[in-house]
């Protein structure tokens, strides 16, 4: 098996006569923790939705596991095993927190999933739900209603659910953004501990998160790498020291 879990080979996205995506080549290895960072419009958000099929790339491949991709459609891709919090596994406010990763496990079973399953349909699993409550340090809050949890435990309730989708890979749009420190610090733990055994591909503007947990950086500009490498060498190149300056964004 191929060390990369995920393979990106010339993808490129444009709106119109404008390149979001230019030609990106990436490869995500198996059980890292690998950052996407940049400034602001570089192109991020644009290459998870290309990889989500949240968007149709203009030309290029997505290989998972040495397949191809490309052509499948969201729903497909989440089955794969490549999943983006916090829009694949939406919360929804009127539902527990427990309620949330027990709906969450009955999708992962392949049973009917759609916005309208009554609450009185959750059957079981309920001790599986509390164990991932557990791991992301609420279940003390399970019987809270998602609409009444602070910013930074639904934030961790949105981790359970993506958990309980049992992904190989975890995609993260800049999970911290909004967040105080105390909140930082405990999704940072939460991500490192949800990375064991799987892989994350994560958008970070926190530096300080991306050094402490990730194991491999990539940064955009202008929809094109500029350059790669573990942290301690991304923050030693002034190519990209100037990009986030010129971007006025870091
Ligand atoms: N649906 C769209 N239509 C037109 N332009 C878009 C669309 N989505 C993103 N863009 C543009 O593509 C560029 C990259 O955006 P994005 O991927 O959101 O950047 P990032 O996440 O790195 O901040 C930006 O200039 C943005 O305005
Ligand atoms: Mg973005």
């Amino acid at each position: 098996m191929s060390a990369n879990v995920l393979e990106i080979e010339g993808l490129t996205k444009r709106f119109g006569a404008f390149v979001a995506v230019a030609g990106v080549d990436l490869g995500i290895r198996r059980g890292s923790i690998h950052a996407l960072i940049g400034p602001n419009g570089a192109g991020k958000t644009t290459c998870f939705n290309l990889l989500t099929k949240f968007l149709t790339p203009t030309s290029g491949i997505i290989r998972f596991n040495g397949r191809d991709i490309t052509a499948l459609d969201p729903a497909s891709i989440a089955r794969t095993g490549l999943v983006r919090s916090f829009q694949i596994s939406a919360v929804f406010n009127s539902m527990t927190s427990l309620e949330n990763v027990m709906l969450a496990l009955q999708r992962k079973r392949g049973e009917s999933y759609d916005f309208w399953t009554r609450k009185s349909t959750l059957s079981g699993n309920r001790a599986q739900a509390m164990d991932h409550l557990h791991s992301v340090g609420i279940a003390h809050l399970a019987e809270t209603e998602a609409s009444d949890l602070s910013y930074g435990h639904r934030r961790a309730l949105e981790i359970a659910t993506t958990l309980a989708l049992e992904p190989e890979v975890i995609l993260l749009d800049e999970p911290t953004a909004g967040m105080g420190i105390e909140d930082v610090d405990r999704i940072t733990r939460l991500i490192h501990d949800a990375a064991q055994g799987r892989t994350v591909l994560m958008v970070e503007h926190n530096l300080g998160i991306v050094s402490e947990i990730c194991d491999e950086v990539t940064v955009l500009a202008r929809g094109r790498i500029l350059a790669q490498g573990d942290y301690a060498s991304i923050a030693a190149n002034e190519e990209v020291v100037e990009a986030y300056l010129g971007g006025g964004h870091a």
